[in-house]
């Protein structure tokens, strides 16, 4: 006999018939647990925001997300997608939501662009919460915490002097200068690179043209993987960001070698990569690792310093009257006869006030990086669900008029308290949230201190009328970049290149 018809047979087969009353009992269970999540959830709302499916910012997404705070309040939560994104523009709601639940946001979205294909999954920055991102910050911290930090002290003071002197030489190329700076600290401070750092170094070019494919790259939405991750396993979509991925790591790596060799036969200088190659079993590194997390120095020190100190000289070019109280403190504490040095600092505040003030204003990772909610957080009467994307935005938070009065305004003094000594009350917030805070920010505070002192210090600085300069003109990256501007850079003092080249050291 033929077998029945296949359809016949499905239709008429006890077999079937239970399959379909379990199914039945699976779609009903599973509308259950739906409605019960739901329920579990939405007896909360989202918080606010624009209600379309696909809401995008567009261009300087960080300046459109600050406004929202005007229609919806301090949180804003929106959909890309399935994606459910929150923004938060406030410090207090910053504080409540991404320091006070800082372990279960220590996790990030998925960077797919960015950080699982352009970086092979090992860019400190993105690596989401696990075993990973542990080791690697347990091995970054131990080189970068305020201890060792002070150690480089010298090198910035080094550094920094010929930044005075670059600028002395040639003010209109200032903005190159400052990167001049950061790079050669960085490529010190990792590499033990004692040559001093020129900006046209192939190295250092190269480092700096990853950073921008990856400051591009890494913006919410840029990359269509990003909103789509299917299109990931086609193949062409893809290939420019494998490329760069492959480039990146072979850069990484031949500069680790270059230290492994000098470390064979004993001629290479202590930095950072030797302290890892050293210890490289212990921190559980793998070689790609550990390339990576010395490379990813560069891209999170040097033009994030660099940019920050350029928008300090922007800030007292444009605010001469604030930068001339810091120099009155300069020439009571320093004088004119000496450099200021970091053994100044506690008698200085006005020099650490005036680059918070500079943080605040022009925050140069002006969105920050998403977190991730690893649970329903709940806030303010609001659930932000598990799997959402958060985003402290820096643009939004640093304008925020309750923490800072008049938000607009640069002012230096509302870091000082009645006494003239730094605020301890103060919301800072300049190097991210809760536990993926920047590792790097007293190296950072460092360079900007000795650099904001100097330059201060060395001269009068002043726009130039036949230069405007648009203090808005800054790269749409995640971290930005002040294009170059021009001003006037008048020495104080007659003798100033004999004063720094005496101490040059
Ligand atoms: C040590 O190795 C480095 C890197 O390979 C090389 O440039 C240098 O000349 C070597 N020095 C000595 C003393 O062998
Ligand atoms: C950097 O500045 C912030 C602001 O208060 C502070 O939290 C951090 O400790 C500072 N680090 C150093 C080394 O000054
Ligand atoms: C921005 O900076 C660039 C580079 O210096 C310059 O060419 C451009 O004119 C500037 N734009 C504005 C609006 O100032
Ligand atoms: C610097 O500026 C101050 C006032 O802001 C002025 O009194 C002083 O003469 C200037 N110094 C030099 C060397 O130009």
């Amino acid at each position: 006999m033929e077998a029945p018809p296949l359809v016949v047979f499905a239709m008429s087969s006890p077999f079937v018939q239970a399959v379909g009353t379990c199914l039945f009992a699976a779609v009903l269970y599973l509308l259950f647990a739906v409605r019960r999540s739901a329920l579990s959830r939405t007896s909360l709302p989202l918080p606010p925001g624009p209600d379309d499916a696909w809401y995008s910012p567009g261009e300087r997404a960080p300046i459109k997300l600050a406004e929202l705070a005007d229609i919806y309040g301090p949180v804003v939560c929106f959909r890309r997608g399935k994606q459910i994104l929150c923004v938060i523009n406030r410090v207090q709601a910053a504080n409540e939501i991404l320091q006070k639940h800082g372990a279960e946001t220590v996790d990030r979205p998925r960077f797919i662009a960015a950080g699982e294909i352009m970086a092979g999954g090992m860019r400190t920055l993105l690596v989401g919460a696990g075993d990973r991102i542990r080791k690697l910050r347990r091995a970054l911290l131990s080189q970068m915490q305020p201890s060792v930090a002070a150690q480089y002290q010298p090198i910035q003071m080094k550094n920094a002097k010929t930044y005075i002197l670059d600028v002395l030489t040639d003010p209109d190329s200032h903005v190159a200068h400052a990167r001049r700076y950061a790079a050669s600290l960085v490529m010190s401070m990792t590499y033990g690179k004692t040559e001093p750092t020129y900006f046209t170094d192939p190295e250092v070019q190269e480092m700096a043209l990853h950073g921008t494919r990856f400051g591009k790259v890494v913006r919410i939405g840029a990359h269509v993987v990003d909103n789509y991750p299917i299109l990931r396993y086609v193949p062409f979509v893809t290939a420019t960001l494998r490329k760069w991925h492959r480039e990146e790591l072979q850069l990484f790596n031949s500069l680790v070698d270059g230290v492994r060799n000098k470390m064979e036969n004993h001629t290479a200088q202590p930095c950072f990569v030797t302290y890892l190659l050293e210890r490289q079993q212990e921190f559980g590194l793998t070689d790609n690792e550990l390339g990576y997390l010395a490379g990813s120095m560069f891209g999170a020190g040097s033009d994030t310093s660099a940019s920050a100190i350029s928008f300090v000289a922007m800030a007292a070019a444009m605010f001469p009257e604030e930068a001339d109280k810091v120099r009155e403190q300069l020439d009571a504490v320093v004088g004119r006869d000496r450099l200021p040095t970091f053994e100044d600092m506690k008698l200085l505040p006005r020099v650490t006030a005036f680059f918070w003030e500079t943080y605040r204003w022009r925050p140069v990772s002006w969105g920050g990086f998403a977190h991730r909610a690893m649970k329903d957080i709940l806030w303010n009467g609001y659930v932000i669900p598990k799997g959402t994307a958060i985003i402290g935005n820096h643009w939004g938070i640093r304008q925020d008029p309750d923490a800072y009065p008049e938000p607009l305004k640069f002012k230096h003094e509302r870091w000082l308290n009645e006494n003239g000594n730094l605020r301890d009350d103060m919301s800072y917030c300049n190097f991210g949230f809760g536990r993926r805070v920047c590792v790097g920010q007293h190296v950072a505070n460092n360079s900007l201190y000795i650099n904001t002192a100097l330059l201060l210090w060395a001269f009068n600085i002043t726009e130039n009328p036949k230069a405007p300069i648009d203090t808005m003109n800054f790269t749409d990256t995640a971290n930005v970049r002040p294009l170059p501007f021009k001003a006037i850079f008048e020495p104080r003092m007659d003798n100033l290149q004999d004063i720094i080249e005496a101490h040059l050291g």
